[in-house]
């Protein structure tokens, strides 16, 4: 049997360059050696988004992402989260073994804190208990399916720790191998992928190049990315630059010296890199663009794809489910 691989997607917003080549590409390309998992984290999502419509409409958008990019329904199990009524039940029975001091210590939780300390507010400020018990539903999600691979963005690395920690415990009270340990896969090649200003790409800053913009906008926004203010025949250092650090992301090892020692001869100014990077990156986000806006124009078509994953995932989760109730004295 396949090892099995699983990931989930919060449906936050706009999906930017930073989402996918940090998370959805190498994502899906576990699915030519594994049994793979992937969902839409919409209950994650609830405690940041208040907004019913803006909920409904993200979740839809991340299903067409996933879908635009190649995730193929037959092979994979690709469903949404909210479906899944195991998951939540699984996800108290998890927390009735999770110390309260570890999820003191999960980072979201403490950088919450800390930015309430930092400003003078009340340290528990703002934070609601569906943000500090993130780490157990999280675990539910892995543990359900007993996956053995998780990739995630190096943010999430503690939360696998954490599933694994908590799967830990209970098999060791119950003295079986009911849980099987799950391992964070982190793309070490890929790494932070900066924003327009050189910071992390992230949505929080407002730096991201969204993945499904028209080709003006999508030139607009690539040649708002920081330089500095070196004329074009001065050589440049490539690794200081933001244009080549998110161009080399779209290209093969030989392309990538090549356009290195571009940067370095001189003569390359940077209105110029900004237009080749336009181009390799829109050759290839044509074709999921177009996907992508034939999907999100038809739900009905989506939620079929996300009713016959639904169907695929309960049917192995409800049998998986017993067997932990049964194993903890739960009938
Ligand atoms: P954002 O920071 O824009 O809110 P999310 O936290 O929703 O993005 O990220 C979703 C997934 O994409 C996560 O797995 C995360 O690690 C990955 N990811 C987001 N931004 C980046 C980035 N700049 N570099 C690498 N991976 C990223
Ligand atoms: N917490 C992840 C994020 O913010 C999303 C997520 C939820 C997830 N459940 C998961 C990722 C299970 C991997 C496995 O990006």
């Amino acid at each position: 049997m396949a090892l099995r691989a699983l990931t989930g997607i919060k449906p936050t917003g706009e999906p930017h360059v930073g989402n996918w080549l940090g998370a959805i590409r190498p994502a899906l390309e576990l699915a030519s050696s594994y049994d793979t998992f992937y969902f839409i984290a919409d209950y994650h999502a609830l405690n940041s988004i208040y907004d019913a419509d803006a909920l409904r409409k993200n979740t839809l958008s991340i299903a067409a992402t996933y879908l635009a990019f190649g995730l193929d329904p037959g092979r994979s199990i690709f469903y949404r989260q909210s479906e899944i009524p195991e998951v939540f039940e699984l996800a108290w029975i998890l927390a009735c073994f999770t110390p309260k001091g570890l999820m003191n210590r999960a980072h979201s939780y403490k950088d919450s804190v800390a930015k309430n300390v930092e400003a003078g507010r009340d340290p528990d400020q703002n934070i609601n208990m569906g943000l500090y018990s993130y780490p157990v539903l999280m675990a539910a999600d892995i543990l359900i399916f007993s996956a053995n691979l998780v990739p995630v963005g190096a943010d999430q690395k503690q939360h696998v720790e954490i599933a694994r920690d908590i799967a830990e415990r209970i098999n060791h009270n119950y003295k079986t191998a009911l849980f099987v340990l799950p391992e964070p896969k982190i793309d070490d090649h890929v790494k932070t992928i900066v924003g327009l200003d050189g910071r992390k790409m992230s949505k929080s800053y407002d730096n991201t190049i969204p993945l499904f913009l028209e080709e003006k906008p999508l030139l607009k926004r690539i040649n708002q990315i920081v330089t500095n203010s070196q004329a074009p025949e001065e050589p440049k250092d490539p690794e200081q630059s933001s244009i080549f650090n998110l161009h080399k992301l779209l290209l093969s090892g030989p392309e990538e010296e090549a356009l290195r020692s571009r940067y370095r001869a001189g003569g390359l100014g940077w209105g110029h890199a900004k237009k080749d990077y336009f181009e390799a990156l829109n050759a290839r986000l044509q074709g999921p663009r177009k996907e992508y806006q034939r999907l999100m124009s038809d739900p009905a078509a989506l939620e079929a794809i996300l009713a016959q994953g639904r169907d695929k995932a309960r049917a192995k989760a409800s049998v998986f489910l017993d067997t932990v109730r049964s194993t903890i004295g739960i009938r």
